[in-house]
């Protein structure tokens, strides 16, 4: 046989290539299902983008499904993607428990699942491969603490009256923010919860239960503790159709770090936003060729946030990426 420049080059290219994790990927794309909660946010719209697009740049045949915040449709895409045998299935669960059977179902039918930004609550932890998401719970505390050092430094007589718009009912992120919160804010007496409820992560049901909240206990309201910064966006309409200043005659503590956020901090409407990064895509995708791989990988991978107050909001606007 006769070998040329160009054959023995094209051998070393397939070679080096051959011997690469992306190998499998040049033979058979991977085939990734995915199952979202749905849109219900700000944040949510950037953690779909992040997904897709790092899909796109990694080659993953992404199967996408919203679940348009029902457990049920989620169960129903995680049913469809085992019967199309894909590769992986990755998803980020509404609601904490209730996963243990159609969990079993994937991993009998040998389909890794990783769970993005949310947790499950499993009798198995085998039944997933590995957590990739936020600390809720730290977030809690980081915006408990903010309260914190702001009361010390208003020092103001008697009661601060806390009105709490919990997230999704039985979502990791509600019953961590939750529990992270009032953890801190124990330290102090003075700090008091005096309503709680869900406004579901939206600006429509953030609003609406505010406007409950003011029509309830009125000028009592001293802070405002939001899951995420989509109610407390919602919230902030409420207070100003009341007559109030959101932001200063009622301090407003939220989560996220959305661009809308920083919009209303920039604005003197939002006091801080506690970071909680959607942009998880490229993470999923490497971790995703990895499993495929049969690679090991932690069983639990943390994203780095920070805290955003309101007096550094003009400055850091430019650098957000959602
Ligand atoms: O699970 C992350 C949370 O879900 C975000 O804080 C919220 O905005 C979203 O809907």
């Amino acid at each position: 046989m006769k070998l040329t420049r160009r054959s023995i080059l094209a051998a070393a290219v397939f070679a080096s290539f051959a011997a690469s994790p992306f190998a499998a990927f040049a033979a058979k794309p991977l085939v990734m299902g995915f199952s979202q909660v749905g849109a219900e946010s700000e944040w949510r719209t950037a953690n779909t983008v992040s997904v897709k697009d790092a899909a796109k740049k990694a080659g993953v045949n992404l199967k996408f499904a919203d679940a348009q915040q029902k457990q049920e449709n989620q169960v129903k895409a995680i049913r469809s993607f085992i019967a199309q045998k894909v590769d992986v299935i990755a998803f980020s669960p509404v609601v904490e428990s209730g996963w243990d059977t159609v969990l079993r179902e994937a991993q009998a039918a040998k389909i890794p699942v990783i769970l993005t930004d949310r947790a499950v609550n499993v009798t198995d932890p085998s039944l997933y491969v590995t957590f990739i998401g936020s600390d809720f719970v730290e977030e809690g505390r980081r915006a408990g603490k903010w309260l914190l050092e702001h009361v010390k430094k208003t020092s103001p007589d008697g009661t601060v009256n806390i009105v709490e718009l919990q997230g999704t009912v039985g979502s990791a992120p509600a019953i961590d923010r939750k529990k992270g919160f009032e953890e801190v804010i124990a330290s102090n007496a003075k700090l008091k919860v005096i309503r709680s409820q869900t406004g579901d992560f939206t600006r429509a049901k953030g609003k609406e239960v505010m406007e409950a909240f003011l029509k309830a206990e009125g000028k009592k309201i001293n802070v405002l503790y939001a899951h995420n910064d989509d109610m407390a966006i919602g919230a902030i309409q409420a207070i100003e159709e009341a007559g109030m200043k959101p932001g200063k005659d009622i301090t407003i503590i939220s989560i996220d770090g959305v661009k809308g956020a920083f919009e209303a901090m920039i604005a003197g409407k939002l006091n801080v936003t506690v970071e909680c990064s959607p942009l998880l895509g490229p993470q999923l995708m490497q971790i995703a060729a990895d499993v495929v791989a049969g690679k090991p990988v932690p069983k639990r991978i943390t994203t780095q946030e920070g805290v955003f107050p309101a007096e550094v909001a003009a400055k850091e606007f430019p650098n957000r990426k959602y």
